[in-house]
Formats: structure tokens, C-alpha cells, sequence
């Protein structure tokens, strides 16, 4: 078998006598979009935070592309090319879509007064890339013809977009979404869904917290179900699905 692209071995988070996350197990594949379900306070978000550096753990390991990570700090964790598309400092509302795309750029070398003045040259033809590479990722959201409208104008589904494209500005490797179709109405969700699965095929990997069902579980192709710090059950959709443990999780017992 290939080797995972993020590896979670055993990992426990505990807040005061409560074990958030609880002996945890899982796998993300290259190239997959994985995702983590279960009710609320499960423990979802708490692993995210574990898996990106915010939390240390206290007990397991983190392993991303076979190096061990559960010591970094969040920024190091990003360089390492895992990146949370929420975590990213909200939008600027009354900045333009394509200012808060290419405020997020990583190693942006306009920033210090030394490189804007001394360095202009250097500085603009990497102001253009980065001008080029946001219209892209713009165009592939289907925000291309808001380009210069204020964020603030956005509906609730473009600003979700837009967070994903200020998350791909950093080029990343895995992209960690907590709830990316959260409070948007259902065809705007699974328009969303359908964006990442472009960047999937694109090489992207993904790893998604979801309470959507319906629609995560036509993109997923596997899926964690996390039951009191636990992984209860794990398949593909359609097993998962069908499992009746994947019920009680739900209504408890
Ligand atoms: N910083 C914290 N301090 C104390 N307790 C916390 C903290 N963060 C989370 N918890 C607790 O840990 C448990 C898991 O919470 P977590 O937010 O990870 O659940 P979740 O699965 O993401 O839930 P939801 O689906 O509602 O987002 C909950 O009981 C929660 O109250
Ligand atoms: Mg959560």
C-alpha cells in the first residue's frame, strides 16, 4: 500500500478530565478527499486543531509525508504544506476579492520596506505571478466576475470560496476544511463540494469535517465516522452508510 499522506497514530487531546480525542487512528491518502463526521463534540475540530499545530497532543503522533509533525508549531505546520482554510485571518470585508487573495500569499516579498523599495523590480514581476495565479484560482471558483467587488458583498457560499482560494494561494499540499458548506443553502454546498474535487483532480489532497451529509458523502472517498474521541467506523460512503453502528453514533445510545 502507498504510503499515507497524513498519518494520526493513537492520538489523545484531554481538557481537564475530558479526553476530547480519545486514542485516534487515521489515514489520509494522496490525492484523496477524507472525510471526518460524527455529532456534535465528538472531537472533530479538536484533531484538526492537534493535526495543524494548535493543539500539542497528549499522547499519539502526527506523521505528514512519513515526518513526524505533532511538535511544530502552527506556521511550521503551514511551510510543511498543510494549510486550514478557516484558520486563515478572516476576509477583509472592504477590500477587494483579489486584495484578500493576494494578501494571503505565502513568502510575499512586497512585505518590509527594504524589498518595496530597494528590490522594486524583483517585487513587481512577483506581484504579477501572484496577480496571475489568484485571477486563475478565481476563475476555477467562479468568483472571476467579482474579482473587484468587496468582500463584504459576497454571499455567505463566495465567502466560503473565497476562503478556499485564499487557502490555495499558499499552494498547499493538504488542505484541512471544518465545515465548508456550513450555513450555505444546499446547491451552493454541493457547488463548493464540486470546486474541491476540481482542485482534487488537480493533485490537492483533502481532509473535511462536515455535518452535510448528503452532499459530502458524493464526493468522499472515505469516510472517518468519530464517536466520543474515538473512531467508530471508517469505509467508503456507501458503507458507511449502510453500517448500523454509523446510526447509533448518530442517535447515541
Ligand atoms: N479549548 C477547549 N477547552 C475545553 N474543552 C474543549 C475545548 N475545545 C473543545 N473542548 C471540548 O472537547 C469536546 C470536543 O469538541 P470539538 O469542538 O472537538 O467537537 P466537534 O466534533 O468539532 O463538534 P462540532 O461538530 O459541534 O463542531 C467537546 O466536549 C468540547 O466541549
Ligand atoms: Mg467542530
Amino acid at each position: 500500500m502507498e504510503e499515507s499522506l497524513l498519518r494520526v497514530k493513537e492520538i489523545g487531546k484531554h481538557f481537564g478530565g475530558l479526553w476530547a480525542v480519545n486514542r485516534a487512528s487515521l489515514d489520509v491518502a494522496r490525492g484523496s478527499i477524507t472525510a471526518l463526521v460524527g455529532p456534535n463534540g465528538s472531537g472533530k475540530t479538536t484533531l484538526f486543531n492537534v493535526i495543524f499545530g494548535l493543539h500539542k497532543p497528549d499522547e499519539g503522533r502526527v506523521y505528514f509525508n512519513g515526518e513526524r509533525i505533532d511538535h511544530l508549531a502552527p506556521h511550521q505546520v503551514y511551510a510543511k504544506g498543510i494549510v486550514h482554510a478557516f484558520q486563515i485571518p478572516r476576509l477583509f470585508y472592504r477590500l477587494t476579492v483579489l486584495d484578500n487573495m493576494l494578501l494571503a500569499a505565502r513568502g510575499h516579498k512586497g512585505d518590509g520596506l527594504l524589498n518595496s523599495v530597494v528590490f522594486r523590480q524583483g517585487w513587481q514581476a512577483q506581484e504579477r505571478e501572484l496577480a496571475d495565479k489568484a485571477l486563475e484560482l478565481l476563475n476555477l471558483l467562479e468568483l472571476d466576475h467579482l474579482t473587484l467587488s468587496p468582500a463584504g458583498e459576497l454571499s455567505g457560499g463566495q465567502r466560503k470560496l473565497l476562503e478556499i482560494g485564499r487557502a490555495l494561494m499558499a499552494a498547499p499540499v493538504l488542505l484541512l476544511l471544518d465545515e465548508p458548506a456550513a450555513g450555505v443553502n444546499p446547491n451552493l454546498g454541493r457547488k463548493i463540494f464540486e470546486r474541491i474535487e476540481l482542485f482534487r483532480q488537480r493533485g490537492l489532497s483533502f481532509f473535511i469535517i462536515e455535518h452535510r451529509l448528503e452532499i459530502l458523502f458524493d464526493f468522499a472517498d472515505w469516510v472517518y465516522v468519530m464517536d466520543r474521541g474515538k473512531i467508530a467506523i471508517e469505509g467508503k460512503p456507501e458503507e458507511v452508510a449502510k453500517d448500523s453502528t454509523f446510526y447509533k453514533v448518530y442517535l447515541g445510545d
